[in-house]
């Protein structure tokens, strides 16, 4: 918690836990695997209360694999890939990707965030890129623009498609501003045809960090942060 907050790198405040200089609840902590939560413990450094932030923002590339759960008593969840540090938060994955799709998750533990990005009146346009089987075409972006009947009947919202690369297998873009069960891949095959690979990229103002590697993630920037408010405020 407190490297977290910036009181120094892991080992400077093992050094302060070493030091007596920590208290959580008015007792010496001396142990850096001690838990605290957040919200019940007091902990101080010489004294100071430390504040303990009480949102924390992440952005992970989901790895193919993992489900996009808080808790699963079979399969392993983005939120067991987490480190400690960040799990003690109680964060939990804004909207779902698949089991087997990648890309830019966004793990957050302020509810209020969370359920204006997933709102279905805010129409967040979330895009992925795919690699689809068979060539796609001029008639799927006419279809998809236009809104695709799925396999339950209910009809899509305009979604937009690029086609990156057409042929054997096809590199393409969608944008769509819903989030139903297996949405993209259920669009393909209302034009007959399957997504074999699925990767989110975006999410509303959110770009996904390339430079993350699958299954690592980082914390929002402040900018970033700023951006997802903002850019709610203008679609509330
Ligand atoms: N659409 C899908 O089919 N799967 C996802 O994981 C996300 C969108």
């Amino acid at each position: 918690m407190l490297a977290n907050l910036g009181y120094g790198s892991r080992k400077e405040v093992k050094m302060l836990l070493k030091s007596k200089a920590v208290k959580v609840n008015n007792e010496i902590i001396k142990d850096a695997k001690e838990q605290v939560d957040p919200k019940r413990d007091v902990v101080t450094l010489y004294g100071d209360i430390v504040e303990y932030k009480e949102f924390i923002y992440l952005m992970m590339n989901k790895p193919p694999g993992v489900i996009s759960a808080t808790e699963d008593t079979r399969e392993e969840t983005v939120i067991d890939i987490l480190q400690i540090e960040d799990a003690v938060f109680n964060p939990f994955p804004v909207g779902r990707l698949d089991k087997d799709t990648e890309g830019l998750l966004i793990i957050t533990n302020d509810g209020k965030l969370s359920h204006r990005l997933l709102s279905p009146k805010k129409h967040v346009p979330k895009t992925y890129f795919a690699v689809i089987s068979g060539k796609v075409t001029e008639e799927d972006i006419e279809a998809f623009r236009n809104g695709v009947i799925l396999d339950d009947g209910y009809e899509t919202k305009p979604g937009e498609l690029k086609i990156l690369k057409a042929g054997e297998t096809s590199d393409i873009e969608l944008t769509i501003s819903e989030g139903k069960f297996h949405q993209v891949k259920r669009m393909f095959e209302s034009v007959g045809k399957k997504v074999l690979y699925l990767k989110r990229i975006s999410m509303g103002p959110l770009a996904l960090d390339e430079t993350l590697e699958l299954g690592e993630y980082r914390e929002l920037t402040e900018e970033e942060i700023l951006l997802l408010q903002n850019y709610e405020a203008k679609e509330g």
